[in-house]
């Protein structure tokens, strides 16, 4: 029989980009072929991604439009994973009844039995949903399957204990879990066997990472995995950042000097509501510290304009604040209400005309500065 040919598309952070690989190692393993054109694939699956409403916006238009088919006489399966599969759980069938599975991010190890379940029926009738797993197995990260001959993401840590307070994440990927340092390290290096040499260790605070070492100490052991020519992290939550921190970048020559610290505001009183842990001071001594110790670093953040209550006087503290600092780049977002997170119960009242001026103040700002940095002497 001929194998059955599945296109992925993948939405939202690079966690989802190792995930959908992942997915696809284990589809491989299974017999499956992976293909890059929708029109002729059998299973489409779509990786999604809930943080923002517009994030799931975009991918229910996406479902809408390959769903539709040329060829009308043959009908594809329809998978929705990922974050946002966990967010809408079963209801997702209600929303697009054209949808044939539901999969969180912890239970991907089931998406092949599944789509051979289903298909397995000659109408497709069977509609199923797994979105109860707590771990990942550790095996599937193991499939030898890269989609990048260079590069790979590798997750240290999965899901999120941090509970900011506009954030879905903890909701959807579940609590922080640390993989353990044997583990990564093995998957690295089999990466390294296949001739890849750059690697960006992946987890929502990589600082709060703890298995049998800490962060710091797991930096100096991927250093010193033979074959590895340069690493990265993502992304650092200042509550977990310290002067230790830089110091071990400083002095592990294969890391790359690149510091992605969201800061979000630049409001104490907002910073307090977001529920983030630190205040404006605190994030400007850690980028001072930065600075002086990891010369040349390359600094980027995430900003969210209009959170609930935020008032021009919060919004230019954020203003000033990238204005003082001056990040390389950064990510401005505008506030999105996300169900069951502690800032839904707040009224989402700055308007959506004042987030979008907002947004746009603090965008061109960015701009300005980042080209500015990018082109010092024009
Ligand atoms: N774990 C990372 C990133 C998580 S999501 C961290 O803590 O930084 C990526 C970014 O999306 C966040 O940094 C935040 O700026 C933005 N974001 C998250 N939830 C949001 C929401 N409800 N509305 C608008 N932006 C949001
Ligand atoms: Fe969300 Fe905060 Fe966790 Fe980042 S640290 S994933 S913003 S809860
Ligand atoms: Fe990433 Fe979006 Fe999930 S940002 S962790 S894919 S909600």
């Amino acid at each position: 029989m001929a194998s059955k040919k599945v296109f992925l598309q993948t939405f939202g952070c690079q966690m989802n980009v190792r995930d959908s690989e992942v997915i696809c190692g284990l589809l491989k393993s299974r017999g499956f072929l992976v293909c890059d054109d929708p029109e002729g694939a059998d299973i489409l699956i779509f990786n999604t991604c809930s943080v923002r409403q517009h994030a799931e916006d975009k991918v229910w238009s996406e479902v809408g439009r390959l769903s539709k088919r040329r060829d009308k006489s043959r009908r594809p399966i329809i998978g929705i994973v990922g974050c946002m599969a966990q967010n809408h759980k079963e209801k997702a069938f209600e929303r697009a009844s054209g949808i044939d599975f539901v999969v969180g991010p912890s239970d991907i190890d089931k998406i092949p039995e599944i789509i051979n379940k289903i298909s397995g029926k000659s109408l497709y009738e069977v509609k199923i949903w797994e979105t109860d797993g707590s771990l990942r197995p550790e095996n599937i990260y193991h499939t030898g399957f890269h989609a990048d001959e260079k590069h790979s993401y590798v997750v240290i840590s999965e899901g999120c204990s941090n509970f900011c307070s506009y954030c879905v994440v903890p909701y959807v990927r579940g609590a922080l879990h640390n993989r353990r340092h044997n583990d990564i390290l093995k998957e690295i290096e089999e990466a390294v066997d296949k001739g890849i040499t750059s690697f960006t260790l992946l987890g929502q605070n990589v600082n709060a990472y703890h298995s049998e070492v800490d962060f710091i100490g797991l930096l100096k052991t991927v250093g010193k995995v033979k074959g590895l020519k340069e690493f990265s992290f993502l992304t650092s939550h200042p509550r977990n950042t310290s002067i230790e921190l830089f110091k071990a970048m400083a002095g592990e020559e294969k890391l790359k000097k690149i510091l992605h610290l969201p800061v979000q505001s630049g409001s104490d009183r907002i910073l307090k509501l977001m529920n983030r842990g630190y205040n404006s001071r605190f994030y400007l001594d850690l980028v001072q510290n930065y600075r002086k110790i990891v010369q040349g670093g390359i600094l980027t953040t995430d900003v969210i304009v209009g959170f609930p209550s935020e008032t021009e006087k919060d919004f230019s503290e954020t203003y000033g604040l990238l204005k003082g600092i001056r990040f390389n780049s950064a990510f401005i977002f505008k506030y999105s209400p996300r169900m069951g997170t502690a800032a839904d119960k707040l009224p989402d009242d700055v308007v959506k005309a004042e987030k979008e001026r907002r947004h746009k103040l603090i965008l061109d700002l960015q701009k300005g500065i980042s080209k500015a940095i990018r082109h010092p002497r024009e």
